[in-house]
C-alpha cells in the first residue's frame, strides 16, 4: 500500500500532488462559485454523427468508494470526470485513501480497507450529489469515526433520513437539521451489528448504503427491497471479492452480505452512461432527418427502461453488438428521427428509468397523442421536484400537461408541433436543463434555460457533444 499523504486530507480543492490536476484544469467549473449561465437552443438541421458519451455516474461513484475500502491498487478507466464524482473522489481522500488521476478518465485508488477509514478533518461537501453522499454515509456507518456531510442548496433540501434511519440499525447515530436535512453529522457504530432490513423506498442509493454498511458489521446482513433498483453495487461488490448473494423473492429480492471480509483490488472499466446518452437519443428522434450512433452504452436491464419505452412509442432505435464489459451489459445504439406515439408507461418500469423522465417528457411532447407516466413519486425528491419542474417547463412552452402526486400526463403535439419559446427554470437540476435544451432543438421557437452551470455535475461535455452532432445553441444574457 502507498503511504497516505496526510496533507491531502480534507481539502476542498483537488490536491495537485495527488492528481496532478485541479478541477479547473480538468475543465470543470464548480457551479457553486459561478453566476447563473443561461443558454438557448434553436431548431436545428438533422443531427448526424457519433456521440461519445462519458462514463456512467453510478458506477463511477461506486468504483471510487469500493477502491477506498480496499487495500492495494484499484484501477479505474473511463471514470466520469464530472463534479459529482470528483466530490466523491475528494471525500475518499478525506477518509485517508490515495486517489490519483493518470490519463483522462484513468484513476488509481489506494484504499485503507473495510473498517480502515480515518476520520475526516473537515466537513465533506458533496455538492449536488445525492448518490455520492448517501453511499458514503453507508460506507462509513459501521466504522467508529464521525463525519459531517453537506452539499449545495439542492442537496441540502433532499431527504437524508431515508438512509440515516436504517443505518442506525447497525449502531450508527446522527444529528441533522429538522426533517433529516443536511448538514448531517454521522457517527459510525462503535460496535456494529448485522441487520435484517427491508428498504421501504424504491431507492438504489438507500439499498447500496445498507450493503456498504454491512461490509464492516460482523455476521450476515440481509437487505430486502420490493422493487428491482439498479444493481451496480451488488455486481461490483462481487467483483471486489465480497461475500454477497442475491435471493429472488416473489416481490423483489433479498441481498445477503457477510461482514468483516476483506475486499480485493480490481480493475473497473466504466461503461458509458445511459442517463447522459438519453439526451442525444431523444434529440436524434425529434429533429427531422437525424441519424446518430451512440456506441458502448451501459445496457444493464435495470437502467434500460427509456430505450424500451421509446421503442414502444415507435422509435427507430437499433441495438447492436450487445456484449459484456466489466460485468455489465453494453451495446451500440443507432437512432433515427421517428414518428412517436403516446403510451402508458407502467409504474413497475420507474426504477429502470428513474433519471430519464424529464427527457421522456420531452419525447412525449413530440409524440402523437397522450403519454401517461405512472408511479413516478420518487421524482419529487430528486435534484429538484422534477414533476413540478417538468410540468412548469412544458406549460411555459405551450404544452398541455398535468401532474398528480405520482403521475405525469403529457399531451403530445407531434413532430414539428411543439411551440417552445419560453425560458425554463432549472432549480439547480442538471437533467431539467439538458432536457429543455434538447426540446429547443426541435420546437418551433427557441427554448432557453436559466442556468447551465449544473450540467457540469454529471455531463460537462453536453453542449459540445450536442453541437458536434449539429445542435444549434446560443449563449444569452442572464
Ligand atoms: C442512483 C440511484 C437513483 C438515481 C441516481 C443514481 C444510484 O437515486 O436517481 O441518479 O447511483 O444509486 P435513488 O436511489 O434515490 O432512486
Amino acid at each position: 500500500m502507498l503511504p497516505i499523504k496526510k496533507g491531502c486530507v480534507g481539502r476542498r480543492v483537488v490536491c495537485h500532488a495527488c492528481t496532478g490536476l485541479s478541477k479547473r484544469l480538468l475543465g470543470l467549473k464548480m457551479h457553486g462559485s459561478d453566476a447563473a449561465r443561461p443558454l438557448k437552443s434553436r431548431r436545428s438541421g438533422p443531427l448526424r454523427g457519433t456521440a461519445a458519451i462519458p462514463g456512467d455516474k453510478s458506477i463511477s461513484h461506486r468504483a471510487l468508494i469500493l477502491g477506498a475500502l480496499t487495500v492495494g491498487e484499484t484501477r479505474i478507466t473511463g471514470l466520469l470526470e464530472a463534479e459529482d464524482v470528483l466530490n466523491t473522489a475528494q471525500a475518499m481522500r478525506a477518509f485517508g485513501a490515495q486517489v490519483v488521476r493518470g490519463a483522462a478518465g484513468e484513476w488509481m485508488v489506494h484504499g485503507t480497507g473495510v473498517g480502515g477509514w480515518a476520520e475526516p478533518e473537515n466537513v465533506l461537501d458533496f455538492g449536488n450529489s445525492g448518490t455520492g453522499s448517501r453511499l458514503v454515509m453507508g460506507a462509513m456507518a459501521t466504522t467508529a469515526i464521525t463525519a459531517v456531510f453537506t452539499g449545495d442548496a439542492s442537496l441540502r433540501g433532499r431527504p437524508m433520513a431515508r438512509v440515516l434511519d436504517p443505518l442506525q440499525l447497525f449502531g450508527a447515530t446522527y444529528t441533522s437539521r429538522v426533517g433529516g436535512l443536511m448538514p448531517v453529522t454521522l457517527s459510525g457504530a462503535e460496535l456494529s451489528i448485522c441487520v435484517d432490513h427491508k428498504v421501504e423506498v424504491a431507492s438504489a442509493q438507500v439499498k447500496s448504503a445498507m450493503l456498504l454498511a454491512s461490509l464492516n458489521a460482523p455476521g450476515r446482513s440481509r437487505i430486502e427491497q420490493g422493487e428491482l433498483t439498479r444493481d451496480h453495487t451488488e455486481k461490483m461488490l462481487a467483483a471486489f471479492g465480497a461475500k454477497i448473494s442475491v435471493e429472488a423473492l416473489p416481490h423483489g429480492e433479498a441481498i445477503h452480505v457477510t461482514g468483516e471480509v476483506e475486499l480485493v483490488p480490481c480493475t473497473v472499466d466504466v461503461p458509458r452512461d445511459p442517463s447522459s446518452a438519453a439526451f442525444a437519443l431523444v434529440a436524434a428522434l425529434i429533429v427531422p432527418g437525424s441519424d446518430v450512433r451512440i456506441p458502448s452504452v451501459l445496457l444493464n436491464p435495470r437502467r434500460a427502461g427509456l430505450v424500451q419505452t421509446l421503442i414502444e412509442m415507435g422509435a427507430d432505435i437499433v441495438v447492436e453488438n450487445e456484449r459484456e464489459s466489466g460485468g455489465e451489459k453494453i451495446g451500440d445504439l443507432s437512432v433515427r428521427a421517428s414518428t412517436l406515439k403516446g403510451i402508458d408507461v407502467p409504474p413497475e418500469r420507474a426504477p429502470s428509468m428513474i433519471d430519464e423522465y424529464p427527457i421522456l417528457a420531452v419525447a412525449a411532447a413530440f409524440a402523437e397523442g397522450r403519454t401517461v407516466m405512472h408511479g413516478v413519486e420518487e421524482l419529487r425528491v430528486k435534484e429538484s421536484d422534477r414533476l413540478s419542474a417538468i410540468t412548469a417547463g412544458l406549460k411555459a412552452n405551450g404544452l398541455v400537461t398535468a401532474e398528480t402526486r405520482n403521475s405525469l400526463t403529457v399531451e403530445g403535439r407531434g413532430l414539428g408541433g411543439v411551440p417552445g419559446g419560453a425560458r425554463v427554470a432549472t432549480h439547480l437540476d442538471h437533467r431539467i436543463a439538458m432536457s429543455f435544451l434538447t426540446m429547443g432543438l426541435a420546437s418551433k421557437n427557441p427554448v432557453s434555460v436559466d442556468d447551465i452551470s449544473m450540467i457540469a455535475t454529471s455531463f460537462p461535455e453536453f453542449e459540445k457533444l450536442m453541437r458536434d452532432l449539429g445542435g444549434d445553441f446560443q449563449v444569452v444574457n442572464a
